[in-house]
């Protein structure tokens, strides 16, 4: 993958930037969390130091609505956005965005003379601002998404002891993690409405034969609990306390109804700890408070990725990867 160090940006060079400005949103339209703006800043100013002229390009939520909202508040909040950077509507409103039409893919790379990925997030879909433009445009990694790469790379090649923490609900997404991770990890500890789906698997290997894996770690007591319990948080912070790596995915309560202290007593845990942790996926981030994930990311690595993260932990590649290495 060659890192936009490596492109040939001059004054008058037009580089499309795609980013995952898709921001969470509250009830009155507030952006929430300007995190995924703020980690495509360092790409774009490169670009503008270089005297080209960035295009920003993102989709935004899945229905197709304008972005504009979301680049007002950018050019408002970040003053590197101001003047010389256009921007592109969501690129979800084209229907060939979703299908990687070759149309659409042209329609972008046509607008520029090199293209960068800077959305590790959004790596895993197969879209034609994803996968299709690098065939039209020379392609490189942005910063961020760089970052992204090495640092979930350290998971297959992890210092020991490694603890992985499993939370949330997607069973799906997250099943071929523990599986994969049975081999690699050294403890699992799988917390949330994931402990109760995984006891429930009846095909090979059955849920009962997961558990009794030694490395498996289940909340103690009422598994189908909506928030983990003390003595649970307490064998997970014996854990923390001998591990030299941890992996973190998923809350420990069911958040959405507002369980959230076991996960806010598990990341106050992670800030105190002086290891390397990698912690990650939008549910998770959305539950901690601003002051601890500085204290995490002081010795560990806040990934903006949700479902791009999972996918490249289960399958080590996204396609996003492969269209910039090919
Ligand atoms: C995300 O929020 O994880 C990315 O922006 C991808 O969005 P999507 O799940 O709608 O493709």
């Amino acid at each position: 993958m060659k890192s936009i160090e490596k492109a040939d940006i001059k004054k008058g060079t037009r580089v499309l930037v795609r980013v995952d400005w898709n921001v969470p949103i509250g009830e009155n339209g507030e952006i929430l969390d300007a995190s995924r703006i703020e980690v495509s800043l360092k790409t774009i100013e490169y670009i503008k130091n270089k005297g080209g002229t960035p295009i920003v390009a993102s989709h935004f939520g899945r229905e197709g609505t304008s972005i504009e909202p979301v680049i007002d508040f950018a050019k408002e909040n970040y003053s590197i956005l101001e003047d010389g950077v256009e921007f592109l509507e969501n690129l979800r409103k084209n229907s060939g965005e979703e299908s990687n039409s070759e149309e659409f893919a042209k329609e972008l790379a046509d607008k520029a003379d090199i293209y960068i990925n800077e959305a590790f997030s959004v790596s895993h879909r197969k879209h034609a601002s994803i996968v299709g433009v690098s065939k039209f445009l020379t392609s490189f990694a942005g910063f961020r998404f760089l970052e992204e790469y090495q640092n979930l790379s350290e998971v297959f090649n992890p210092k020991h002891p490694f603890l992985l923490i499993l939370g949330g609900a997607k069973f799906e997404t997250k099943l071929p993690l523990v599986q994969k991770f049975l081999d690699i990890a050294d403890n699992i500890f799988i917390g949330g409405a994931l402990a109760v789906k995984v006891l429930e698997m009846p095909a090979s290997p059955t849920g009962r034969e997961i558990a009794d894996n030694s490395k498996i770690i289940l909340p103690i007591g009422d598994i189908t609990a909506l928030d983990a319990n003390r003595e649970t948080l307490e064998k997970l912070n014996e854990k923390i306390k001998e591990a030299e790596f941890i992996l973190w995915n998923g809350p420990l309560g069911n958040y959405e109804k507002g369980f959230v202290a076991g996960t806010t007593a598990l990341a106050r845990m992670l800030a105190k700890s002086n290891i390397k942790i990698i912690l990650g996926g939008g549910d998770t981030l959305a539950v901690i408070n601003k002051d601890i994930k500085k204290e995490i990311s002081s010795h560990g690595f806040i990934s903006t990725a949700g479902g791009a993260m999972l996918d490249f932990l289960a399958n080590e590649t996204l396609p996003g990867i492969e269209a910039l290495n090919s």
